[in-house]
């Protein structure tokens, strides 16, 4: 690989899991920005949206972001689902492979529907109307940045991680 691998998508869409998989297979790093930003602010991503805001976590997001692009070898990197909303971000995937990982929204449901960590999904008594709403408004941003598309309902892991190495060959 010559440029890094990048994983967007909505949350619960299988970044982390399909990432991790797909960097051992191409035998390259594999950075989580989510984990990187815990990691360097020894804080969790919910306490970072409850004591500092949204807008403080968007500005270490894309830092992270950037670090993790500028000092390590073509790598796969799995982002939070809310990367792409900033054009600074999505200019910063340009020269990269950006693939969407994309869930229906009832597959984002079942696997969202008694998550405690996601603080975008606490906000609405309705969670199923909460994620098709943010789904929804999210939809253009990743069209806008994937440079390839791979659906992932009813398929394995290892069906995915092959789909995208196949793609990318
Ligand atoms: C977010 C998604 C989360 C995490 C944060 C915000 C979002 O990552 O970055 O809770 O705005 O969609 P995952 O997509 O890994 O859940």
């Amino acid at each position: 690989m010559n440029s890094h691998l990048i994983l967007i998508g909505f949350m619960g869409s299988g970044k982390s899991t399909v990432g991790q998989e797909l960097a051992n297979r191409l035998q390259v790093p594999f950075f989580d920005t989510d984990q990187e930003i815990e990691k360097e602010a020894k804080e969790k991503i919910s306490d970072i949206f409850r004591l500092k805001g949204e807008a403080a976590f968007r500005e270490i997001e894309t830092k992270t972001f950037k670090h993790i692009l500028m000092n390590h070898d073509p790598s796969v990197i799995s982002t939070g689902g809310g990367m792409v909303l900033s054009e600074e971000n999505r200019s910063l995937m340009e020269n990269h492979v950006v693939v969407l990982l994309e869930a229906s929204i009832g597959e984002v449901f079942r696997r969202l529907q008694d998550d405690i960590n996601r603080p975008l999904l606490q906000q609405n008594e309705d969670r199923f109307l909460g994620i098709r709403q943010l789904y929804e408004k999210r939809k253009e941003f990743y069209d806008m940045a994937a440079k390839l598309k791979i659906t992932t309902d009813d398929k394995t892991i290892e069906q995915i991680v092959e789909e995208i190495i196949s793609a990318i060959k």
